[in-house]
């Protein structure tokens, strides 16, 4: 293991903010993160993956872990699936990226995302209409007041949009150590979300598919490693339908889904609306090309993006009496 103290967090976030960790340490195998367990018992503990979820407000006076466990492997198939178990700290589009090579499909619609594999069943990531848990059969988790190892199906990790059990009720008490995935031998392509099935070019695969939602997120998104950023910063609301409504009477064609009982409106639609894309306040700009996201257009400090999104929900409620929620996480 490595523990570092006094460390700068600059090459640990992807919205590239300069603060300083206490604690910096870094374990190689779940044996040696029991051991950091133990040793700072009581102190504030923080588990980070590739730091592209969260906003650090300011210097963290804890303990930062990461883990440097980074394989993964199949440990079961049938006819038609493959169970691969992947570690936390493998970074999630390096094994998307070898799945597909190996012609096994059901991650591919997630390709390009940052983070890794831990998080992403903390965060239950999506895009292009397929979400983590769509894959995960189990999660491995040590709990991180006994350091004991929990299994929990994927119905006990009550997923949702962007939400799950490690978010709530079980927040700060366990460290996910591995993913099982269960996924396909045979491709079962899913193409309805926005322009995806026109972008897929030659012969239907597990690559092709992968290949067209990079070709997408990268006319969209910023690069994580030109432009400092965390994807998303606001997660997109799901409103009550009266409320929908009234939104509609006013507007022409408002962007809406049906989910989970109401109507998901897109951020990023409410936003441009009240005239944000692209514009800055600070260090901080609301993305030009997705005003769902936003960018340390250069130097921003942590309070340049709090007032840039504050600045933003408060323009979104005034207008539309919508409340949009922060999904990156402020630490
Ligand atoms: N839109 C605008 N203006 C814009 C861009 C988009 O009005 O400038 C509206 C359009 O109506 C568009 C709609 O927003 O149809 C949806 O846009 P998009 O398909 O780009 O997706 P999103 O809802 O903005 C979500 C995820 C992304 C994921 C995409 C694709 C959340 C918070 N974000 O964005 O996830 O890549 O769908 O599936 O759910 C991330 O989590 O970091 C992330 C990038």
């Amino acid at each position: 293991m490595s523990i570092q103290e006094n460390i700068s967090l600059l090459p640990y976030n992807t919205f590239r903010m300069d603060v300083k960790a206490r604690v910096f340490a870094e374990y190689n195998s779940v044996e040696e993160l029991k051991e950091l367990l133990v040793r700072y018992k009581g102190e504030q503990i923080l588990h980070i993956g590739q730091g592209s979820n969260l906003l650090f407000t300011k210097d963290f006076d804890g303990i930062i872990l990461h883990s440097a466990m980074r394989r993964a492997r199949c440990v079961s198939e049938d006819e038609e699936n493959v169970w691969i178990e992947a570690d936390n700290g493998l970074v999630m589009d390096e094994l998307i990226e070898q799945l597909c090579d190996m012609g096994i499909s059901g991650m591919e619609n997630l390709s390009y995302i940052p983070g890794e594999v831990g998080a992403s069943a903390v965060q239950n990531v999506g895009a292009y209409g397929v979400e983590a848990k769509d894959v995960i059969e189990t999660v491995r988790a040590i709990s991180v007041e006994t350091g004991t190892e929990h299994v929990f199906t994927n119905a006990e990790c009550k997923y949702g949009y962007r939400d799950s059990i490690f978010k709530n009720e079980l927040r700060g008490q366990y460290i996910i150590t591995y993913v099982v995935f269960k996924l396909n031998k045979h491709l079962a392509p899913k193409l309805d979300y926005g322009n995806l099935r026109s972008e897929v070019s030659g012969e239907m695969s597990a690559t092709a598919i992968r290949e067209a939602v990079i070709r997408i997120r990268k006319q969209k998104l910023p690069e994580v490693s030109e432009t400092g950023s965390a994807g998303s910063f606001f997660k997109n609301p799901i409103v009550p339908r009266e409320l929908y409504e009234s939104v509609a009477a006013r507007y022409d064609k408002v962007p809406h889904y049906e989910q989970d009982g109401g109507i998901k409106i897109p951020a990023a639609w409410l936003i441009e609306q009240c005239g944000w894309k692209g514009k800055k306040k600070g260090g901080a700009q609301c993305y030009e090309k997705q005003p769902l996201v936003l960018v340390n257009a250069g130097n921003a400090s942590p309070e340049d993006i709090i007032h840039l999104a504050a600045a933003i929900c408060a323009d979104v409620k005034n207008k539309f009496g919508i409340t949009i929620s922060p999904e990156v996480n402020y630490i």
